[in-house]
């Protein structure tokens, strides 16, 4: 006999209770910023945090001059705003500047809006130590007639006074500013903020309401709660040893259901010599992927950089690299296509130009257009380094990067195409910031397209590798922009020699560790239990849990008996309310 010959009517009507607000945190993230150029700016963050006079109400006060050159207070012809100006200026880091404290172990995020009198030119926020070092701590290119938000910051290794400084090559320019603001936070405070985005961003409040037939909410019940998948893609790199290495097969199918082959699918593994094609190691992976369940990033059609083609292509010339070219974006894209999740179509494209070189600025456009044409399920990624990882590699920062990408999309044909965000996430061994990732983050985040770190490591030479890890992966976790993270990282005994996650016995290092600490701190606990209550909260029983597939077992307060149900808790189903009606 079945006492729970229930009807589960949880999936249609689950209730959306809307919920006012979250509360402002001190710390936050920035949802206005943005890449573009403006004629009517924002404000300054945190009211200008550690800057005094940070939006000119009061002249200059607070400025001084750095280097030679002076300083005045511009006015808006048309507003009435007041800024700041840098002018008859002879070195580039004449400018006005502030002088701020830096503290050891404290990070510092950074804005400003800045223009200059004429043309374009790059603006740099330049932290002068007293010992004479300088620190970049953001570039954008700034225009005349319109502001450009400068935004980034940085970590200190050192306590020191610094000036912050305004550096622009062209001495023959103003640089002009506005709503500058420069904030310091500890270490507990950034983690602390970072905790409640992942409660905000990661998480849903459910609410289980477990009735009879005849409606009375049931007392005493008890709901197991279990979570069979999560619904974060936090992935892993894999490359062809897991055809023949069992133990790396048991390694990656026990805790990756995302992933990026690093090399095989890449045009000189599979096509090495021309004309002979050879797609018997991807196409074991896809299956060894497919039979696991494991979610695969297409990488990658194409490779901007002349020195990973394969040998034979270098020599062709312009008319022959077309032809070949269509031929191995029809070939690949076509035996993948339906299969893969996403496509890194031409990776690399801001630092390198071997395609357009040979047939034209509209290369990449038109190979992102191919291949949407060839597989349209799958979303098509630019997929860089540096982005995120570096604030001095200007060739990629989110101002190229954006314009790169608003390039491919409107290519004619590419206005359908779904589109990615790729940042690969190659950190160096230092100290990674936090800060000026973080904005980064902020400014692409405002396309509104999904952000994936694709190939995070850190480079080996600090013992705090595994700690900037994870440093890293929680600042990718809790943004709210960030849609999945790969690690280009695994077993040693799989040749990952940067940052192996094992050592040859497939014994966890420090980063491992890590890997598997956040593997568990983002999942649902598995030994989670509701009781049902009837008189205390409306029959009402709350919980939150992460975004995933669950299993939630019910168990009869008085027969013991029990069913199971399955629910996917995903973010868009704001505050959903379970309900399960039990016919007993
Ligand atoms: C600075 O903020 C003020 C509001 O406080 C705003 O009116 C002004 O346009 C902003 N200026 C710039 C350049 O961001
Ligand atoms: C400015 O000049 C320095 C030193 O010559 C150079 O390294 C830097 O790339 C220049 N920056 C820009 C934006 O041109
Ligand atoms: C509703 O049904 C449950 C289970 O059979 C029973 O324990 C409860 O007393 C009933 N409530 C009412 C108001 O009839
Ligand atoms: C294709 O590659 C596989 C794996 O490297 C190799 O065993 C096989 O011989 C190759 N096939 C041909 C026709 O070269
Ligand atoms: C990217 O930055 C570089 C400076 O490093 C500049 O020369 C180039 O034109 C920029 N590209 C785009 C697309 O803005
Ligand atoms: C590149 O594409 C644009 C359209 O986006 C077109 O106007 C232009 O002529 C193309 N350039 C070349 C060299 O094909
Ligand atoms: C985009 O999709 C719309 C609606 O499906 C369709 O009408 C339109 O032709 C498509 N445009 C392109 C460029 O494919
Ligand atoms: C601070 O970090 C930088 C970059 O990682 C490094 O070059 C420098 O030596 C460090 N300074 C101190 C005092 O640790
Ligand atoms: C239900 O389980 C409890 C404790 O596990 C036990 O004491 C009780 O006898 C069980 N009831 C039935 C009907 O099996
Ligand atoms: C989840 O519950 C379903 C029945 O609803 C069951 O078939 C499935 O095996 C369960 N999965 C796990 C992992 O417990």
């Amino acid at each position: 006999m079945n006492f729970f010959a229930q009807t589960c009517i949880f999936l249609l009507s689950c209730i959306l209770l809307l919920h006012s607000g979250y509360r402002i945190q001190a710390l936050r993230y920035d949802h206005s910023a943005t890449t573009k150029c403006l004629a009517e700016p924002g404000r300054a963050h945190y009211g200008g945090g550690l800057i005094i006079n940070p939006e000119f109400n009061r002249g200059v006060e607070g400025w001084t001059v750095f280097g030679q050159g002076a300083i005045k207070q511009g006015t808006s012809k048309e507003s009435g705003n007041r800024f700041i100006v840098s002018h008859s200026r002879r070195e580039p880091l004449d400018s006005f500047s502030q002088k701020t404290q830096l503290e050891n172990g404290k990070f510092y995020s950074f804005s400003a809006w800045v223009q200059i009198s004429e043309g374009s030119e790059t603006v740099a926020a330049v932290f002068k130590t007293s010992d004479g070092k300088l620190l970049y701590g953001a570039k954008v290119l700034a225009k005349h007639g319109c502001w450009s938000l400068l935004k980034g910051g940085l970590v200190a290794n050192f306590t020191s006074s610094a000036h912050i400084i305004f550096k622009s090559n062209n001495t023959g320019v103003e640089i002009w500013a506005d709503n500058v603001s420069l904030q310091s936070f500890t270490k507990e405070q950034w983690r602390s903020h970072q905790d409640k985005s992942i409660d905000k961003v990661r998480k849903q409040k459910v609410r289980f309401h477990i009735t009879y037939a005849n409606k009375t909410a049931m007392e005493g019940g008890v709901i197991s709660i279990k979570q069979i998948k999560s619904g974060f893609p936090f992935g892993c790199g894999m490359n062809h040893y897991i055809l023949t290495n069992t133990d790396y097969q048991d390694w990656f199918a026990s805790r990756f259901k995302f992933t990026t082959f690093t090399n095989e699918m890449k045009w000189y593994s599979t096509e090495k010599i021309k004309g002979i094609e050879n797609y018997t190691i991807p196409d074991a992976m896809m299956k060894f992927c497919k039979k696991n369940g494991i979610s695969i990033r297409g990488h990658n059609i194409f490779w901007d950089n002349p020195k990973h083609q394969p040998e034979w292509v270098n020599t062709l010339s312009p008319e022959d690299l077309k032809e070949a070219a269509a031929r191995r974006i029809n070939s690949v894209t076509t035996r993948y296509a339906g299969k893969l999740i996403h496509w890194d179509v031409m990776n690399e494209n801001l630092h390198f130009r071997f395609y357009e070189d040979n047939l034209g600025n509209n290369a990449s456009a038109e190979y992102y257009r191919t291949a949407h044409l060839l597989d349209p399920q799958a979303t098509m990624f630019l997929n860089e380094y540096n982005t995120i990882e570096f604030n001095n590699d200007e060739t990629v920062n989110a101002l190229n990067y954006s314009k790169k990408l608003e390039e491919i999309i409107s290519y004619p044909g590419n206005g359908n195409m779904s589109v990615g965000i790729g940042l690969q996430g190659h950190f160096n061994s230092g100290k990674p910031n936090l800060p000026y990732m973080r904005s980064a983050l902020d400014l692409l985040g405002s396309f509104g397209f999904p952000i994936w770190l694709t190939e995070v490591d850190v480079d080996k030479g600090s013992p705090s590798q595994a700690e900037y890890f994870e440093e890293i992966l929680r600042e990718a976790y809790s943004h709210p922009s960030v849609n999945g993270i790969i690690s280009f990282a695994g077993p040693e005994a799989a040749g990952f020699k940067v940052m192996p996650l094992t050592d040859k016995d497939f014994k966890n290092t420090a980063a491992g560790d890590v890997v598997d600490k956040l593997l568990r701190e983002w999942k649902s606990g598995n030994d989670l239990v509701v009781e049902t209550s009837a008189a205390g909260n409306n029959g009402f029983s709350d919980i939150s849990l992460f975004h995933g597939d669950y299993n939630f077992t019910i168990k009869h307060p008085v027969t013991n008996s029990s069913t199971s149900i399955s629910f996917k808790v995903t973010k868009d189903l704001p505050r959903g309310t379970v309900h399960v009606q039990i016919d007993a």
